[in-house]
């Protein structure tokens, strides 16, 4: 099939957590490590993050902290959940892209996009959530040809458990949090890290490394 290159990349505690407690924003990443992710942000054509952390955090997604395009923002969202008034539903300059399945209402619908956002309808995959696969297609199909998935835990759960990340960068702060960690189930495959690379910013440590699936 043909997909986008996919990168995984987010932020965790020394004990593996991505937010305090499920659903809280929490800022993680020092300034350094930040302006790293958005100058990362500003080299993919898509961002990609889960309706939860659009209703947690209210991202903008965008490029701000370095020069660069910002990429297309892509919103998960099987029910049509995201808020009406979120910063991505009401940018002025993105139209965010929100993928829902065949269950979500019409009428919510019709409401985003006269919002300004592209709700693309696709079908429910075996976890009841829309389909990966059909969502990278219609990416590939649209000229996404790389794609940032940003969080929050249960997607990085799910690309994980699909074998779909091909690249990942994870900021490492030193904290404990004893909150929502990234991967709470185990993985049914695992992958192999080809030529980690280590580097400090600020007191943050980013691991940057491509995944091998076993096939
Ligand atoms: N530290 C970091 O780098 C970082 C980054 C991002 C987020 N976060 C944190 O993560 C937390 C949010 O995580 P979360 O797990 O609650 O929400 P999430 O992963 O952002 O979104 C999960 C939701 O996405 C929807 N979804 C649609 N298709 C899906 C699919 N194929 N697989 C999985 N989910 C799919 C589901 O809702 P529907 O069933 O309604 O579609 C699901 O509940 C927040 O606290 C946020 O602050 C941290």
């Amino acid at each position: 099939m043909n997909r986008p290159w996919i990168t995984l990349s987010y932020a965790q505690s020394l004990d593996g957590c991505i937010a305090a407690a499920p659903g809280q924003r929490t800022s993680l990443s020092g300034p350094e490590a930040m302006k790293m992710t958005h100058q990362l942000r500003a080299q993919y054509d898509a961002i990609l993050v889960g309706v939860g952390t659009v209703i947690a955090d209210n991202p903008r997604l965008n490029v701000r902290l370095v020069e660069g395009r910002s990429p297309q923002p892509i919103v998960l969202d099987s029910r049509l959940r995201i808020p009406l008034q979120s910063v991505l539903i009401q940018s002025p300059t993105h139209s965010v892209w929100v993928f829902c399945s065949t269950n979500a209402q019409a009428a919510t619908k019709v409401s985003l996009e006269s919002a300004g956002a592209h709700v693309f309808v696709v079908n429910e995959g075996e976890t009841k959530y829309v389909d990966l696969n059909e969502v990278l297609h219609i990416c590939y199909d649209k000229g996404i040809r790389s794609l940032m998935v940003e969080g929050g835990a249960r997607i990085i759960q799910a690309f994980l458990r699909a074998g779909l990340v091909d690249e990942v960068v994870i900021t490492i702060t030193p904290r404990f949090l004893t909150g929502l960690t990234a991967l709470t189930y185990p993985l049914p495959h695992l992958p192999q890290f080809i030529n980690p690379k280590y580097q400090t910013l600020g007191s943050d440590i980013v691991v940057t490394a491509k995944l091998l699936w076993e096939s």
